[in-house]
Formats: C-alpha cells, structure tokens, sequence
C-alpha cells in the first residue's frame, strides 16, 4: 500500500514537471563515462562468433527525422538530419541527452534479451565521440552539445552487458560523409569522404578511438567502420587502411570489423574472401522499397524473389571460406504500389517479412532488424509492433525459451558416441567424461585447439597409433565441433554462426594454416560434430 501510493505521488511529480516544461525537463547530466566489465575472453569469443540474432537501435545517437519526429520540433531548416537538431533552438544539448536518457532504457534490453535477441547494431556519428572528434567538420561551432555524449554511448553499452547482448557499434555519420544522406547527421546532400584525405585521416583517428576503446570490452562484437557508403572506387582502399587502424589500435587479433559493402554485394564479398583468415564481415542492407523496380513488383513476387534469387545470391557465399556476411539491416516495408494489388494485404506482408528472416537466418550468421523502435511503429519498420505479427514471438535457437537449468545439465553432458570417419569405419570412442572437466577447460580458442592436439596424445584419449593421419583429422574436427556446439549451448543457448572463421582462427593460431588436405578433412569433422551436437541439443530442449 505504502509502495502504491509513493509510486503515485512519484508519477504526479514527474508528470507535472513534464508538463509545465516539456522541451527542458531538464536532470542531472550525465557526464561519467562508466567502467567497462572486467575483459573475459571467454565470453568476448563467444559473443563474436555466436550466429546474431539481432535489431538496428536506429536514431537512438543519430536521428532520423522520420522515425523521431519529435527530437526534430525545434531542429533548424531543414529538420531533417542531426546537425539540423544541434543548429537549432530549445537548447539542443537537452534535447539530446533527454533522448539518450529515455528512447532506450534497461527495460528494453531486458525485453530483447527475454525475447531471444542476442545481439544489437547501434549506429553513432563521430559527434557522439565528443566534441574532440568535430573540430574542422559541420559539427565544430556546436561541439558542446555532446559534451557527454560518449558516456552515454558507453553506457548503452554496458546496458547491453547487463543483459547478456552484444553489440556492434557501427559509425553511421564519418566526418565528411560517407554517402551524402541524412542519416549520416548532415543536411546538404554532399558526400566528401571518398576523396578528401583531411576527412579520411578523422575517420581513421575516429575508428582508432572505437577500436582502442572498445577491443576490450567483452560484449562489443565489432566496430563497423561506416554505414552504407558510396560504392566509390577508393572504398576498398579505404577499408584496407582502416582495418590496418583498428589492428594496430586493438591487440586482440580476432577482433571482427565489418564493413558494409556499399549494395555491391560482389565486390565485397571477394574483398572480404581475399582479406580472410582476418576477422572482417561484410554487412549488406535488404530492402524493398528504394527503386521504380520495386514499386513494379507486387508483394508476392517479392517474396519470391526472397525465397530465390535473394537466397541463392546470399548463400553462394557459404562456398567461400569464411562465410562472413551478415545482413545488417532488413525490415518488413514493401511500397504501396507494391501493396496495391494484393488481396490480403497483411498476409502478404506477413509473407514477405517470413521469408526474409528464414533467409538471412538460414544463409548467414547474423541479421539485424532495422529498427528496435520508432515513435510512429508501424509493424513495417518497427520491430516492437513486428514481433509476434509480421516476425516470429521469439528468437532462440533451441526451443522457445532461455536454456533452463534441467537443459544445461543434460547438454553439458552429451558427449559424442562415435567418430564418423572419412572411411565410414566406425571407432568407439574412449569413456573419458570430457565435458565433465567443466568448462573451465573452454578458455581461448587457441587455447582449446593447442589442447585438442595435447589432448590427443594423453594416455586417456583413443589409441590414436591405429588410425591414418586422415582418419585422426577427421577425429579431431570432429571432436572439437561436437564440442564447440555444447559449449555454446552452454552459453545461454548460443549457437557457433561464423563457423569459417572460428576453424579458421582456431587454426591460425596454432600455425596449421598451410596443410591443406589436413584441414579439409579437420574442417568436415568439425562441421559433422558441430550438426551432430546441435542436433541433440535441439532433441533435449524439444522434450523438456
Ligand atoms: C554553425 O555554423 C553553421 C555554418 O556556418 C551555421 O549555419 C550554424 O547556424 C552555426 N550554428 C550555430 C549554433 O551557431
Ligand atoms: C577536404 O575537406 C577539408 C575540410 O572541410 C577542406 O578544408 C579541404 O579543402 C577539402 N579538400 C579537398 C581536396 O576537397
Ligand atoms: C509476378 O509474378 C507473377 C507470377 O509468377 C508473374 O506472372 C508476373 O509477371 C510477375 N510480375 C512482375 C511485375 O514481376
Ligand atoms: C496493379 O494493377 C494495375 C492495374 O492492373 C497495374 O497497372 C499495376 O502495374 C499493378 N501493380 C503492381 C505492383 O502489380
Ligand atoms: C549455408 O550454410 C549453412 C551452414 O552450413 C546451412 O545451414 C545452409 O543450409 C546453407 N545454405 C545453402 C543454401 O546451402
Ligand atoms: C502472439 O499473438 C497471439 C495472437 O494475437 C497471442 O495469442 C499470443 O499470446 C502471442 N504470443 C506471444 C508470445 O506474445
């Protein structure tokens, strides 16, 4: 009763400050850049390599005027980018922190992660650095606006820790502009990055902050080093340089950077290929509404180009080894033309958008909803209304729910029966409890294979002299597969996504890299042992 009547007394105070000052209400700033968790590599591994399931957290730090109309009420002509909203009146710096401070709070990360979403794309604009970061660009005379700006980026951050969400931090707005658009935070349609090198070197020292910054922070799963820019001829320089800026800032060699590929899907996906065993991810953008082709197209014939032309394109990817695509931003819009024709306009939508998310859930291992939120959310772009209408009620890989208890028991203790060697000889394999070290023996991915090979000598391991070398390859890939499903299982129903990659790092790191024939035969071991085990996850949560 107590509790009832403070809470009111609460709402009635905030609600009459609301009230008598709606564009100043006004609080504490908040101006302190919070600690990050300690690093735990065990986890950072996981939340990078982990298939995404994930949504854009679009103009939460760089507003689009269409989907926050009202952070946009007092912005300068043209109202229609960031820098029109730090142009403008009714104190622009609260404005902004208000928004911060309220457009996403803890309870929406908790409600994503209670919903399946492990992951979160958020795009900032190198204003969002502060004001160090805006000296000689169209954000230098109103530098004190985001005078706390980076605090708050971290706490998002740390936010997304708190509930077990990784995120992707994706500089959307690069001094200069990337693409001219809005969306990068200016108003004047221009786009000067692709050839002045004064705003390449910004980038570059804004990507190097990112990078020095946030390598160690266990729950950021890459930087993203621009949104959507120009498919200009010096882009995949400029991606070269860049990545070379985020490997000397960063230590950790596995740090994933991604890059979106300018909707030229070819040329990136090669560049990308060429680049590996680096940890770089292309991320290309699906939608349907932007060209007179696809206003022509009716919903269904959408769907279909999905299920098709969309699948095929998405998934000759996975012939090249890593498969590291991700489809970083998608939604559920078709245009009204698109729509017109349709009988049943809201089946057909339904459609469309199912057909999206089991194509970039099945061919790629991570796609992200643009967007989480929008203040008119409408079920077409806004993920909040999507969700158990347009797009499933739940995310999980395994089941409809978070792994309980009962599952990370029997999970932890399936254990693999037996080597399905090349030769089809079948070998029993040795009694050993291997999960049953506890995971504590799942450190660092070298870590894991250094040991694999260790391991394989101990005298509890098969007699190992009987087999042929390919026979212990395939063994050894195996293994580590059925094992690497088991723990990522373990860890809160995660599912490996980058496999290429995760082979591949893993081999590198132990110097193997060269053995061809050896690493194919370890390669298909592993991704045998990696179906194997999640099949039988999947089996013990279906039953429980
Ligand atoms: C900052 O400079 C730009 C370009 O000169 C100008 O349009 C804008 O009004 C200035 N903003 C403020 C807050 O003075
Ligand atoms: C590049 O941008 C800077 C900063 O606005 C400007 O001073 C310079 O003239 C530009 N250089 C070229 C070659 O356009
Ligand atoms: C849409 O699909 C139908 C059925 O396949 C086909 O007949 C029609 O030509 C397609 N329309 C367009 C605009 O592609
Ligand atoms: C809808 O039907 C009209 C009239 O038949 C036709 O002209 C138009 O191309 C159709 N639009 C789409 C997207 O199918
Ligand atoms: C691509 O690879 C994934 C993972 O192995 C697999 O699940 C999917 O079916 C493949 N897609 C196609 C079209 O082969
Ligand atoms: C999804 O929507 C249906 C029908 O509106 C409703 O019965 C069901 O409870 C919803 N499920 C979830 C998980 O919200």
């Amino acid at each position: 009763m107590f509790t009832f009547i403070l809470f009111h007394l609460f709402t009635l105070q905030a609600l009459s400050q609301t009230i008598s000052n709606p564009q100043t209400d006004y609080h504490t700033p908040y101006n302190f850049v919070e600690p990050f968790a300690p690093y735990d590599p065990t986890r950072a591994s996981i939340f990078r390599y982990r298939q995404q399931q994930s949504v854009n957290l679009g103009s939460w730090f760089v507003q689009e005027q269409w989907m926050v109309p009202s952070v946009f009420e007092c912005a300068a002509e043209p109202k229609i980018a960031e820098i029109d909203i730090a142009n403008g009146g009714c104190n622009p710096q609260a404005i902004l922190e208000k928004h911060w401070d309220t457009f996403i709070t803890q309870e929406d990360f908790n409600y994503l992660a209670s919903i399946g979403i492990n992951t979160v794309r958020l795009p900032i604009g190198y204003w969002s650095l502060g004001p160090n970061f805006v000296q000689d660009t169209p954000f230098a005379n109103v530098s004190s606006v985001y005078e706390n700006a980076w605090p708050h980026v971290v706490r998002a951050i740390n936010m997304a820790e708190a509930s077990n969400i990784a995120v992707i931090v994706d500089l959307h707005g690069a001094p200069g502009s990337q693409n001219g658009q809005p969306h990068s935070g200016i108003s004047d349609g221009k786009e000067n990055l692709c050839t002045n090198s004064t705003y390449q070197e910004k980038t570059f020292q804004v990507i190097g902050y990112l990078a020095s910054e946030l390598c160690f922070v266990s729950n950021v799963a890459g930087i993203q080093l621009l949104n959507e820019p120009e498919d200009c001829s010096e882009l995949a320089n400029f991606y070269t340089l860049a990545t070379n800026v985020v490997r000397n800032a960063c230590s950790v060699p596995d740090f994933p950077v991604y890059l979106h590929d300018g909707f030229d899907l070819d040329r990136f996906e090669n560049y990308v290929s060429a680049k590996a065993p680096d940890f770089s991810v292309q991320d290309h953008h699906s939608y349907f509404v932007y060209t007179p082709q696809d206003d022509a197209e009716p919903a269904d014939n959408h769907t279909t180009d999905v299920q098709t032309t969309v699948t095929t394109q998405l998934a000759s990817a996975n012939d090249t080894l890593p498969h590291n695509l991700i489809v970083g931003e998608w939604s559920c819009a078709l245009t009204p033309d698109s729509m017109k024709n349709e009988s049943d306009p809201e089946r057909a939508r339904r459609n469309f958008c199912l057909a999206q998310y089991a194509a970039y859930t099945q061919d790629t291992p991570g796609n992200s909803f643009w967007s989480y939120k929008k203040e008119d959310c409408d079920p077409d772009w806004c993920f909040l209304n999507a969700v158990n209408n347009s797009l499933p009620s739940s995310f999980f890989f395994y089941g409809s729910g978070p792994i309980t208890s009962e599952h990370y028991h029997l999970i932890q203790l399936l254990e693999p029966e037996v080597l399905i060697l090349p030769s089809s000889q079948l070998v029993p394999r040795s009694t050993t409890h291997f999960p049953g070290e506890a995971l504590s023996r799942y450190r660092h991915r070298s870590y894991t294979i250094a040991h694999r090979r260790q391991f394989s000598r101990d005298s509890t391991s098969p007699p190992t002299s009987a087999l042929s070398s390919d026979t212990k390859n395939h063994q050894d890939g195996y293994q580590e597969g059925f094992v690497t499903a088991q723990k990522f299982a373990l860890y809160g129903g995660s599912k490996l996504g980058f496999v290429g990659q995760y082979i591949w790092t893993g081999i590198s790191g132990v110097g193997r890299s060269s053995q061809e024939a050896e690493e194919t035969l370890y390669r298909q071991g592993f991704m045998q042992g990696l179906r194997d085990a999640e099949a039988k996850i999947s089996g013990i949560v279906g039953q429980l």
